[in-house]
């Protein structure tokens, strides 16, 4: 009888702390730099981080849609797509007639990303693998560039902002989210992250203006670009 009731409880600590150590471990808590780069080794993981569904808490990713006043028919180029977690959720926004570019450096990202496409039949998002430092994208053919956790991963911003002004169509933007470099709960350490006011600089002086701010994220800048 001791010994069921022993296994019982043992069974009731798994059932409660297995999952929740699985959560943890994939969770958008902070990391140091070596954590860091481990998670990115591991495409698995890093999914599993990207999409953990407690991102959603401090991502708010349908506000940040709605912030983004997109319209059925816009082309939208998400670099550094990663899973997909605001590609597929852009794609619900542009219609039948839009179309979503999830451009990612990482074939692994890109092979998640394909095998989403075909799984789930969505056919406005079409992936792209990219170079480093150039979104191989054609020449004025998009309306928005959205870039979210991502810049401070371009090493040559300025070559990448000369790329981008081009394949912009008239009047497009550039949003850039990105963490703010302090401590904080979730996302990298500050000597991984890019501040708000250097993010800027580089775009001024590439010829982009801060045409919108937005503040509702708590660990994040949400800046827009024209
Ligand atoms: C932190 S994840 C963000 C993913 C996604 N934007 C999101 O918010 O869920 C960064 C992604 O950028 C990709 N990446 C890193 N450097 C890049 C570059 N130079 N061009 C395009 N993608 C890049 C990585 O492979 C990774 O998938």
């Amino acid at each position: 009888m001791t010994n069921v009731r022993g296994s019982m409880k043992f069974f009731v600590f798994i059932m409660i702390w297995l999952p929740a150590l699985a959560l943890a471990q994939n969770s958008p808590a902070s990391r140091n730099k070596e954590e860091i780069n481990k998670i990115h080794q591991d495409a698995q993981t890093y999914i599993s981080m990207l999409e953990n569904p407690q991102r959603d808490a401090e991502q708010k990713p349908e506000e940040v849609i709605k912030s983004l006043n997109i319209k059925k028919g816009d082309f939208i180029a998400d670099i550094g797509a990663g899973s997909g977690y605001f590609a597929f959720r852009f794609a619900r926004h542009v219609g039948a007639s839009g179309r979503i570019y999830a451009v990612d450096i990482n074939p692994d990202m890109i092979l998640h990303l394909n095998r989403h496409i075909r799984d789930t039949g969505i056919n406005n998002v079409a992936t792209v693998l990219s170079e480093a430092n150039d979104p191989l994208l054609s020449a004025n053919s998009i309306n928005l560039f959205f870039v979210c956790n991502t810049w401070h991963h371009i090493s040559d911003q300025s070559r990448y902002l000369t790329l981008m002004r081009k394949i912009l169509k008239p009047g497009g933007r550039i949003v850039i989210v990105d963490y703010k470099k302090e401590e904080l709960p979730v996302g990298p350490p500050p000597d991984m992250k890019m501040a708000r006011e250097e993010v800027i600089n580089g775009m001024q002086a590439a010829g982009f203006r801060l045409s919108r701010e937005h503040s509702f994220l708590p660990y994040q800048y949400f800046l827009e670009f024209r």
